[in-house]
């Protein structure tokens, strides 16, 4: 089974492109689910149709389904929640302060994630596309399995009498059942991250569009899934405007901006291949012009195959200090100037020029040396100098 997540900041044309990718697939004979994990129904808009949280078949190979994802929380959780709540307000707990403590934060994302896999796996799709949330939530959904291992293991923590605070939260130790419910759940949500970080199931594609604010927001998502292992193969650019000879000073002008932040698009996500689909000048509706989208993007490409492999970027801790390694397998060695601005970094090698979004544990640095080696840049990081973080 293929999973392709497409993620970006909210209107860049995820939906459109999820679409487009999955009737593409279709067509090209493969079983495929197009899911959606947002409740504004716009895949059933772009699709033309109407959809349920149960896989629906539109035309031969092609499924649609849009989850809910509060629906699913309530069957999947409901219950196991309904007895962590009466186990704690029979300790004396008040009402309102039994539910909340019940809650697992991130919960129903959990839940919604282990459903869509489930739904997957039981409908024999050979491919599963799923359009995101905007991105702050797709992040939160996509370390939701991590999160929730640690709550997991703090709640048989308790059980095992673990931890010194045992004496106060003596009142609140789970019941059997619930350790219990809690290590399954536990279990399927261990499998559910394997899932999702294993190269040659799951990839991630960042859909952006020629603007620097979504560039940005592509490039810090882009950080959080190299951070948690997360595979990426490739990047959308959406609402490309096409080369034309425009006499209105607005549109030549508009162009031209883009045409700047495209090419830099290619740059700063390099390694990974940049897929561009033109700007429109109606709205992408139905089976038909989705396909013809999809054609456009991919050409005679299978949309689903692996197209990258290998992390985008890495840390590598060597000591105090720390390692970025970008891999940059078409940049010849040159001059490397680098700036750093907080959480924001860019690289210029002779015309090539690369932002990068730092992760917390660089921000803080300060980037010593950079050079080249294995077809990879490497910049070391160090603890900051009095001086150097006046100027940072
Ligand atoms: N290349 C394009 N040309 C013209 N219109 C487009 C293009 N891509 C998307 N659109 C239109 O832009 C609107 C927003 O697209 P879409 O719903 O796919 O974005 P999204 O990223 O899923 O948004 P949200 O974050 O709200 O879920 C839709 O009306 C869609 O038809
Ligand atoms: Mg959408």
């Amino acid at each position: 089974m293929r999973i392709i997540l497409y993620l970006g900041k909210g209107g860049v044309g995820k939906t459109t492109v999820s679409a487009a990718t999955a009737v593409r697939s279709a067509m090209q004979g493969k079983r495929t689910l197009v899911v959606s994990t947002d409740l504004a129904h716009s895949l059933a808009d772009c699709l033309q149709t109407n959809l349920t949280s149960e896989p629906r078949e539109l035309t031969t190979n092609l499924w649609a389904q849009e989850v809910n994802v509060l629906d699913e929380m309530r069957q999947g959780w409901g219950k196991l929640q309904e007895s962590m709540t009466k186990t704690l307000r029979k300790q004396g707990i008040n009402a309102v302060l039994a539910d909340e403590l019940a809650l697992i934060p991130g919960m129903d994302e959990i839940v919604s994630l282990i459903n869509i896999y489930r739904n997957a796996r039981d409908g024999n799709f050979d491919v599963v596309v799923i359009d995101a949330a905007p991105t702050g939530e797709t992040v939160r959904l996509l370390s939701m399995p991590d999160t929730f291992q640690w709550y997991a293991a703090k709640i048989m923590g308790l059980q095992n009498g673990f931890g010194f605070a045992r004496p106060f939260l003596k009142a609140m130790l789970p019941t059997t059942e619930i350790v219990e419910a809690v290590n399954a759940l536990s279990e399927r949500v261990k499998a559910l991250r394997e899932v999702l970080s294993d190269p040659t199931i799951s990839s991630y594609r960042p859909v952006v569009n020629p603007e620097r604010m979504v560039i940005k927001e592509a490039l810090r998502a882009e950080t959080y899934l190299a951070l948690f292992g997360y595979p990426i193969d490739g990047v959308v650019c959406n609402r490309v405007i096409q080369a034309g000879n425009y006499q209105d000073a607005f549109m030549q002008d508009l162009y031209q901006t883009q045409e700047k932040l495209r090419q830099r698009i290619h740059q700063t996500f390099a390694p990974l291949p940049v897929w561009e689909a033109p700007y429109r000048s109606r709205e992408i509706l139905g089976i038909e012009a989705l396909g013809q989208l999809a054609e456009t993007i991919f050409a005679d490409e299978d949309p689903t195959r692996v197209f990258h492999q290998g992390p985008v970027q890495e840390i590598i801790q060597q000591g105090d200090s720390y390692i970025l390694r970008l891999p940059l397998p078409h940049v010849e060695m040159d001059k490397v100037v680098m700036s750093k601005k907080g959480d924001e970094m860019v690289v210029e090698i002779g015309n090539f020029k690369r932002d990068i979004t730092l992760p917390a544990v660089l921000a803080n640095q300060e980037a010593t040396v950079a050079k080249f080696v294995n077809k990879a840049l490497e910049i070391h990081f160090g603890a900051p100098s009095e001086q150097t973080d006046k100027s940072a």
